[in-house]
């Protein structure tokens, strides 16, 4: 079992949990995620460390209430347990040799990318973060955004922060100005992460995108998590999920995440009684 420690509410949305799996925070890296289930009646989910500190023996995930298994987590509380905590999955991003980086994160894929952007400014990297979001209350992690990062610049869709527009505006702002960077970092709805791929292809500049398909096992055994690139299907829980953007296929990436739509709609609502008294 794995012990809740901590539970905090970002905003109305969003939940940062910080679990007890020392073996786990032992190994993780920037970009690996991890397999959950809250009981022998619950669905695996994936989702990624936002943080860890391997001598207190945590890790920090962040997320956000959008179906049957994440709100149900979102109502747990410090001293509950979870019954499956498997990890760290996927590989992690590769980093080494980065030295001017924008990281871009879409609403909760801002907590995605953070870990990236900590461990790049931690090296030395100079680190642009630009987030994005619907409106200013839904914006999180500034503060510890503002602490690993050389400039943040935070967008929303209605102009609520004093800075609207899109992510992709800012970041074509910042490549006029002359930013230099040999990498962008794009985590994200797979609608921003393709246009930015758009962008820097543009200007030559290698870029990383976090796929996000939905999975199953997480261990490349059920093919469910496919992601076209280069013209091939590669499996996001084991060859990724960070992929060369410029060879992610996003349409097929977004045709195929509304497969099980009717069914995630359903099982929102439904409380699945088999098996108990
Ligand atoms: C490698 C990986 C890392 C992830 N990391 C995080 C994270 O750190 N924080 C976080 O909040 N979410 C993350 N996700 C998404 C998260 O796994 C899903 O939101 C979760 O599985 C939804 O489960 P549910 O039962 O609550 O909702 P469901 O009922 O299964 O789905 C509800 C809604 O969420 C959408 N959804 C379902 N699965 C995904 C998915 N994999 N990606 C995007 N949307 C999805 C559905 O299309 C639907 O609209 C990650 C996904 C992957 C593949
Ligand atoms: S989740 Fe099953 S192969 Fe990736």
């Amino acid at each position: 079992m794995y012990p809740i420690r901590k539970v905090e509410q970002l905003n109305n949305e969003v939940t940062r949990m910080e679990i007890v799996a020392p073996q786990v925070s032992a190994k993780i890296k920037p970009g690996q995620f991890i397999m959950l289930r809250i009981d022998e009646y619950g669905e695996r989910i994936p989702l990624t460390m936002n943080d860890c500190n391997p001598d207190a023996g945590t890790v920090t995930i962040v997320f956000q209430a959008v179906g049957a298994t994440t709100k149900r987590l979102r109502h747990l509380k410090a001293g509950d347990c979870l019954l499956d905590f498997a990890g760290p999955l996927g590989r992690p991003t590769g980093l080494e040799g980065a030295a001017r980086v924008a990281v871009i994160g879409g609403g909760l894929g801002t907590a995605i990318a953070y870990p990236q952007a900590k461990w790049l400014y931690d090296q030395g990297a100079e680190v642009d973060v630009i987030t994005g979001f619907r409106s200013r209350e839904l914006i999180i992690l500034e503060s510890e955004i503002a602490a690993h990062s050389t400039r943040q610049i935070i967008m929303t869709d209605d102009g609520s922060n004093g800075n609207k527009g899109l992510v992709t505006e800012a970041l074509r702002r910042r490549i006029e100005e002359g930013a230099g960077y040999d990498l962008v970092l794009a985590v994200g709805p797979l609608i921003m992460m393709k246009f930015v791929c758009l962008l820097t292809k543009e200007h030559g500049i290698r870029t990383l995108v976090s796929m996000n398909p939905l999975m199953i096992d997480g261990t490349g055994m059920c093919g469910g998590c496919r992601v076209k690139v280069d013209g091939a299907y590669r499996h996001a829980c084991v060859d990724g999920p960070d992929f060369d953007g410029h060879l992610v296929d996003f349409d097929d990436a977004m045709s195929r995440s509304k497969l099980y739509q009717s069914f995630e709609a359903e099982a929102a609502g439904h409380e699945c009684l088999i098996g108990r008294d």
